[in-house]
């Protein structure tokens, strides 16, 4: 019987493959004429990347998995996920290929969402339709294949980060009460702030990085079903702040794209990140990311200062009920005492944007002097749904009305962004 590697073993070897040095060389598993030439298309266009081509089934991967995988950094293979013979083959693939490979899948195009779940599962890093375009295919190989240096303690002093132009805007999300949904919002609006058009096909317009500074309860990690690997506990036990290539080291990759800095899943005081931690953090990834979200804690912390400080906008998280709208108004109060020029915007979860306004939404708007901006229905069905699969309810549900709510937050976050940017000009 084979013995399958664990989702945890399953990234310490991709860890592992990053870090080796032999990269270049990628082996392609079809009988398929067309997707051979297209991985030697894709390749032609990197520097330095060697094809293997094995015109066979993956279904009829067996005992002579090792042969085929052996010695490649990828394998790229043709894969029907709801053909048994070819994910029993892939499983036969996933226990073969040398420590940190890593499996890119080609499928049919209309791919069920439970079957990419069970191909990610089993440790394949990217899926692409048959229709990807040799350029589309050389990014994700590209990226595959990049060095990425590991966290780990013992880790030589990380050289200094190269000069970075990019100054991405950071958008903090807070909540009224506990269980507003803040780390609901800040998770799914990060996700349509990739700008991705498409599942599997398009590679996101934007980069984005969450930041789950709830350092005590955050489940930014779980939600996205990624393990914490220590980095954020790692940042806060050493006494200097993280440095750019530390922190670009320190981020989870989900498969939509987006990157998280967890929160510790060690028990850590709320006093053991500082202003200069926080600081350090945000302006390292703003200056490796587009856009920047930021779970906020819920306590009100001296390290609060750096983020409203640096935030281009605040989304504050509440329901309607009276109890929090009046502590919606006292956080505003608080925040805009703080950071006076910080535009926040009010986020009303699990209510769908109502045609006409009450009035006691009208009375909710007089008392905070604010607009209920962005409204997220309520599908408790769904939402659980994309908690069990570890994703945005926005990707298990591209096309329902929550996706459509966030997407115009997005759109909307965007326009409020540069105009701020504007003024400040
Ligand atoms: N629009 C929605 N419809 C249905 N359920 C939702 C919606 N938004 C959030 N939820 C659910 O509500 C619960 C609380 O959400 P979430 O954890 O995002 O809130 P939070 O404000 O971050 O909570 P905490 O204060 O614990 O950090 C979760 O189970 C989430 O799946
Ligand atoms: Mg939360």
């Amino acid at each position: 019987m084979t013995t399958q590697p664990t989702a945890a073993e399953i990234g310490t070897m991709r860890a592992g493959a990053r870090m080796s040095d032999e990269q270049s060389s990628v082996c392609v598993l079809s009988t398929a004429q067309e997707i051979g030439d297209l991985v030697e298309a894709a390749a032609a266009l990197m520097a330095g990347v060697a094809v293997d081509r094995h015109e066979g089934a993956i279904s009829e991967i067996g005992e002579g998995a090792g042969a085929v995988a052996r010695g490649h950094a990828l394998v790229i293979a043709d894969i029907d996920p709801q053909n048994d013979d070819d994910m029993q083959g892939l499983r036969n693939l996933v226990a073969a290929v040398r420590p940190g490979a890593a499996i890119i899948a080609i499928t049919h195009n209309d791919l069920p969402l439970s079957a990419v779940r069970g191909l990610n599962r089993l440790g394949v890093a990217e899926i692409l339709p048959v229709s990807v375009t040799a350029q589309e295919l050389r990014d994700v190989m590209r990226e595959t294949l990049e060095p990425e240096p590991a966290v780990t303690p013992a880790a030589p002093p990380a050289a200094p980060a190269a000069a970075s132009s990019r100054s991405g805007t950071i958008i903090a999300v807070a909540s009224a009460r506990g269980g507003c949904g803040a780390s609901t919002v800040a998770l799914n609006l990060a996700h349509q702030l990739l700008g991705r058009s498409g599942l599997f096909s398009k590679k996101p317009r934007h980069s984005v990085a969450l930041v789950d500074f709830d350092l005590q309860f955050g489940d930014l990690g779980t939600l996205l079903d990624l393990d914490d690997r220590g980095a954020l506990a790692q940042i806060l036990r050493s006494g200097t702040p993280p440095d750019e290539s530390f922190l670009a080291s320190a981020m989870l990759r989900h498969s939509s794209g987006l990157h998280l800095l967890s929160a510790p899943n060690e028990p850590v005081p709320l006093e053991a990140m500082s202003v200069d931690h926080a600081s350090a953090i945000l302006d390292g990834l703003a200056a490796q990311y587009d856009h920047v979200v930021v779970d906020m804690p819920r306590a009100l912390v001296a390290w609060l200062e750096p983020i409203l400080r640096r935030a281009g906008l605040l989304m504050l998280v509440t329901d309607t009920s009276v109890p929090s709208i009046r502590q919606c108004k006292r956080l505003i109060d608080f925040y805009t005492e703080e950071a006076p020029t910080l535009p926040i915007e009010i986020v009303v979860n699990r209510e769908k944007r109502p045609l006409v306004m009450s009035a006691p939404h009208k009375e909710a708007q007089k008392v905070l002097g604010s607009e209920l901006r962005h409204w997220v229905p309520r599908d408790d069905r769904m939402m659980r749904r994309a908690v069990d699969r570890g994703e945005p309810v926005v990707r298990a549900a591209p096309r329902g009305d929550i996706a459509r709510a966030y997407s115009k937050m997005a759109a909307g976050a965007q326009k409020s962004l540069a105009a701020a940017r504007t003024q400040a000009k």
